[in-house]
């Protein structure tokens, strides 16, 4: 995320060599579901994050029984989802803020692949939503954005948030369009944009992603490798081996983001916490929201219509390794 908050000094590891940055152990047989979260039990493996927004959102993230009570948080015809309140007109004289749901795994990921079914997402101006993970000290620990975008973005945005110092040439093969001019991935910068790509298929984002059903986004960390990919599938090019449970990403083709240890070991990444999330405006799609920033945006959410894309629907989570 933007503007997060925590600050550790780590720094110490070398990068690795670059010839292990182009080996790889993933084989066809080499993955097997580890966990996975889905349908009726899909939160038991996930705590309610109920403390402010450190990106400082117009929400009040909600703890379960409140979600569940208010239907921000449920389940339709068995599968789950999330949402934040797109129904309470606010008041001009109240915290300007609006219930809202953060999910975070208690199980830590250490490597290998994570798939995201997701069939349906929130969008559109004000909001932010995000499926993302991360490790503890951040930025130390590492944080991978998987899904992002703000406001009326139409195409999907993969970033890394790393330790001080760490820089990506974004030379590696990917199909996204490497945004970060300044090659620096480091979580401590003053606007700690991270290094990231851009999905080009308008289909990986908001409206293009809900209205073709939604999709997978599969998401590769090969430990050994120091490598970090992502490929976005729409629903109708769902690889066989994901549908079959046997993720195989040598059969993928081209990754939309492909992040690698080079200038950057990305063995820091540790313990992460897989977390689904929406915010509104705050730093990021407050500050950049057209027509009047940050203000303007606080005041637009105030009215429920102007928020008719709320809620984020997930077939499954699973968790390869
Ligand atoms: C999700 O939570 C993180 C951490 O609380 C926060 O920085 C961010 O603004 C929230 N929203 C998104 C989309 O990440
Ligand atoms: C954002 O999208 C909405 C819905 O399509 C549209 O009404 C609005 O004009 C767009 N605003 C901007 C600034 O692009
Ligand atoms: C990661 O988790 C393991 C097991 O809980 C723990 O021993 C280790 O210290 C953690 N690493 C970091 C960097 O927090
Ligand atoms: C809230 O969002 C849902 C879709 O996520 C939509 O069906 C509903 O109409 C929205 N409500 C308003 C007031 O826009």
């Amino acid at each position: 995320m933007h503007q997060s908050l925590n600050y550790i000094a780590l720094a110490l590891l070398l990068a690795v060599p670059q010839t292990l940055a182009h080996t790889s152990r993933a084989t066809a047989a080499g993955y097997t579901l580890k966990n996975s979260y889905e349908g009726e039990t899909f939160f038991d493996g996930f705590t309610f994050f109920i403390y402010d927004d450190p990106t400082a959102g117009a929400v009040n993230y909600v703890d379960k029984a409140t979600a569940f009570s208010k239907g921000l948080a449920g389940y339709d015809s068995g599968t789950p989802y999330i949402q934040f309140d797109n129904w309470s007109q606010l008041s001009a004289t109240g915290d300007g803020k609006r219930d809202s749901v953060r999910i975070q795994s208690d199980d830590s990921w250490n490597g290998g692949v994570l798939t995201f079914d997701v069939a349906q997402m929130p969008y559109g101006l004000g909001t932010w939503p995000a499926f993302w993970t991360n490790g503890p000290d951040w930025p130390n620990g590492g944080e991978l954005d998987i899904i992002e975008g703000i406001n009326n973005d139409t195409y999907n945005h993969v970033t890394i948030h790393t330790y001080d110092g760490c820089t990506q040439s974004g030379t590696a093969a990917a199909i996204g369009e490497y945004s970060s001019e300044t090659h620096d991935c480091s979580g401590f910068t003053p606007t700690n944009s991270g290094c990231g790509f851009e999905d080009p298929n308008p289909n990986s984002y908001g409206e293009g992603l809900n209205n073709g059903g939604g999709g997978v986004f599969a998401t590769e960390w090969d430990v050994d490798a120091g490598t970090l990919k992502t490929w976005f599938f729409p629903r109708l090019l769902i690889p066989q081996d994901i549908l079959n449970n046997s993720p195989n990403p040598q059969n993928w083709g081209q990754p939309v983001s492909h992040f690698v240890s080079d200038s950057c070991d990305l063995s820091t990444f540790t313990n992460h916490s897989i977390i689904l999330n929406t915010t509104l405006c705050g730093y990021y799609a407050g500050n950049n929201f057209p027509n009047g920033g940050l203000e303007a945006c606080n005041e637009f959410i105030r009215d429920p219509s102007n928020l008719p894309n709320n809620k984020w629907v997930v077939n499954s989570i699973r968790v390869y390794e």
